[in-house]
């Protein structure tokens, strides 16, 4: 009987680990995203301005310009890892940009 309750144990543990290791870290993956205040206070307002301008020019050229108030900043970093690629501007130009949407992003 002892040795049941025992194995439960171990059993329960491996499947807590199992089931929400995964979802701890994914957790931490996504608040470790800066917030717009972070993102504001990182750069300067010319290097916005620029990563304004790269937006207008590189993010309409196969669809209108999305609203930067359309995402929270989290939604931003993860569309931006397809976009940022599918714009082929270079990492450089491309944080500019994610700066820039980021500081101008819905609160969240
Ligand atoms: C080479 C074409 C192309 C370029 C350049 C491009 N996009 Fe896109 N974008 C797409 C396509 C196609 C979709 C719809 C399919 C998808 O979501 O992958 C899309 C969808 C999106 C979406 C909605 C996706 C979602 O899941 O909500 C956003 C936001 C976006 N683009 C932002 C940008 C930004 C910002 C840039 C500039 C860095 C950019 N795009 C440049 C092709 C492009």
């Amino acid at each position: 009987m002892r040795k049941l309750t025992v194995s439960a144990l171990l059993l329960s543990a491996a499947l807590f680990m199992a089931y929400c290791t995964p979802r701890t870290s994914k957790a931490v993956a996504e608040t470790s995203v800066e917030t717009k205040e972070q993102i504001v206070a990182k750069y300067q307002p010319d290097q916005l301005e620029k990563g304004h301008t790269l937006f207008t020019g590189n993010c309409a050229k196969c669809h209108k310009l999305k609203d930067p108030g359309s995402r929270t900043p989290a939604e931003w970093d993860k569309v931006l890892k397809r976009m940022i690629p599918k714009a082929k501007l270079s990492a450089e130009d491309g944080a500019l940009v994610r700066a820039y949407l980021i500081a101008n992003s819905k609160q969240g």
